[in-house]
């Protein structure tokens, strides 16, 4: 598949869908390289990422830290990695968060690379340049935008994946066609079995388009002040979701997504039937599409949440499916919507 070119103020980062991880050497030299990946991924892959010098850290969001960053302080102290020495995150999008931070953070800055073996970490987590670790409960709080040089996207790595997790990555697809492409949310909605199938030309289509449509979005906006908003479609009461609720990310946002599509037809930018068409499209990856009981936990995450602005939150909605608008929405306002929301649940 072609590679994409992802250029910020002079620097570029070179994103290669469907490139072996064998190829990984292209970008940088086996002996001078470290890669960071966990348990899971050393026990899966470990024949391949052998010619490479390994830091291991504990799986989960729960060691997304301070502290796991620190052991991997330490370990590229005791190695004595220098200034040449390239980072190459290899793992789902905890990983990739965790190695950036590191990364950005070590010598002042060394070079890194991801290879991205989830499918939300290859169309989401991996591109962009946000990386960062939770902090007192807060999800990336402490983080930097920093670019990687590369990321590699082995297409073969997915098919180790278990279908929760395969859920949670095209949750994050479905996202990037609703924001800006209703020709693949149109895709999505008439191949969804050769898509969970992982037939080739549907992951490259998949990948491919979600790239595109990230590192567009990315190119114009790296640091989310405006436009970049349109990827937390679904987010908002999707992160809230996920920490009052402890569901996974993709079903969290689906969630999040569902309802977001309702307060856009309650603001009459959205059709009823494109509504239905959302959650059908979500339903049928088993992806969840209503909020549970736990209203007053949600909110007070909501609340919470680190992009607030005094009261107010930049809220993403849908213009139509394909067309992603941001309005600002008071926290009130926002309470009010999700209680009527229920309402007609
Ligand atoms: N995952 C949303 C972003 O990268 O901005």
């Amino acid at each position: 598949m072609k590679s994409i070119d992802l250029s910020i103020a002079g620097k570029t980062c070179i994103i290669l869908p469907g490139t072996s991880f064998d190829s990984l050497n292209k970008f940088c030299a086996p002996d001078n390289t470290v890669i960071i990946c966990d348990k899971n991924i050393r026990i899966l892959h470990g024949d391949k990422l052998s010619p490479y010098r390994i830091i291991e850290v504990e799986p989960g969001e729960g060691h997304k830290t301070l502290e796991t960053v620190n052991t991997i302080y330490e370990q590229l102290l005791t190695i004595e990695t220098d200034r040449s020495t390239t980072i190459v995150g290899v793992g789902g999008g905890i990983i990739c968060d965790i190695t950036g931070f590191a990364a950005t953070t070590y010598l002042r800055g060394l070079a890194c690379g991801f290879a991205p073996t989830t499918l939300l970490a290859q169309v989401d987590a991996s591109v962009g340049g946000k990386n960062g670790v939770n902090y007192h409960g807060y999800k990336n709080l402490i983080g930097t935008f920093n670019q990687p040089g590369f990321v590699l996207c082995d297409f073969s790595f997915l098919r180790t994946l278990p279908y929760d997790e395969l859920r949670n990555g095209i949750a994050e697809v479905i996202k990037s066609a609703l924001i800006s492409d209703s020709t693949l949310f149109e895709y999505i909605e008439k191949n969804c079995k050769v898509i969970i199938s992982l037939n080739n030309d549907a992951v490259e289509r998949i990948v491919g388009d979600s790239l595109k449509i990230k590192t567009d979005i990315v190119s114009r906006d790296e640091k989310e002040s405006g436009e970049r908003r349109k990827l937390n479609f679904g987010h908002t009461i999707g992160h809230a979701i996920e920490k009052a609720i402890g569901l996974r990310h993709g079903e969290a946002i689906s969630i999040g997504m569902v309802l977001a599509a309702k307060l856009s037809e309650m603001r009459g930018t959205l059709a009823r039937e494109d509504v239905l068409r959302i959650e059908s499209l979500l339903t049928s990856f088993n992806l969840p599409t209503e909020i549970g009981s736990d209203r007053d936990a949600i909110m007070d995450a909501i609340r919470k949440d680190k992009k607030r602005e005094g009261t107010d939150i930049h809220f993403v909605l849908l213009n139509g499916i394909g067309n992603a608008i941001i309005e600002t929405i008071g926290i009130t306002e926002l309470e009010e919507a999700i209680f009527d929301l229920r309402q007609h649940l």
